[in-house]
């Protein structure tokens, strides 16, 4: 492991510091740039639907970012020999973060479904809570994920 570590070090750190980049950027850019302007579209319909269809490409585009965001972690800590509290921390956090991740996609996947049987009022309470509270944790976490990574560097 250490010698496959030490062969790929910088494509690894690369690949988790490019998955932190998608995951926790791309969930910015959502709450922070794209959903203030849905917002102001007038149509009701329109702007559920919206909002459904992008959150729903965000959800996919992010997926594969998790998965790979954990297997390179493991490889550098198995790798470098990291260890202590910080990983952890990190650990935890990515984890509440991936149960949370996968809660969002199934309200959303079942707002879509109310959506496309007519029923807007089901649909827009399944993703209430994404945009205020569920997305919000997620950034939150991410960033501190963020500055662990940065302390644990050094
Ligand atoms: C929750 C999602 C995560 C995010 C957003 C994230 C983000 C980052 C970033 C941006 C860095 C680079 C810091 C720098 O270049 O100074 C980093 C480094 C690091 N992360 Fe993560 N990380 C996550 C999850 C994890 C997990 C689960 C672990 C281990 C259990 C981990 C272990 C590490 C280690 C050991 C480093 C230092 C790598 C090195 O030696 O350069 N990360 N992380």
């Amino acid at each position: 492991m250490q010698t496959f570590f030490e062969d790929y070090k910088t494509i690894i750190i690369f690949l988790h510091i490019l998955s932190a980049v998608v995951w926790v950027g791309g969930m910015i850019a959502i709450k922070f740039a794209v959903h203030p302007v849905i917002q102001t579209i007038d149509e009701p319909k329109i702007r559920l639907g919206t909002n459904l269809r992008i959150v729903g490409r965000l959800f996919n585009l992010v997926m594969p970012f998790i998965v790979m965001s954990i297997l390179c972690a493991l490889l550098i800590i198995q790798g470098a020999g990291y260890a202590g509290g910080f990983i952890y921390l990190k650990e935890a956090i990515w984890t509440v973060m991936s149960l949370n991740y996968m809660y969002m996609y199934i309200q959303r996947k079942q707002a879509q479904t109310l959506f496309n049987r007519g029923d807007l009022a089901g649909a827009k309470a399944k993703m209430q809570l994404l945009p205020t509270i569920l997305l919000p944790i997620n950034i939150v976490l991410g960033v501190v994920a963020i500055f662990l990574g940065v302390m644990l560097r050094g």
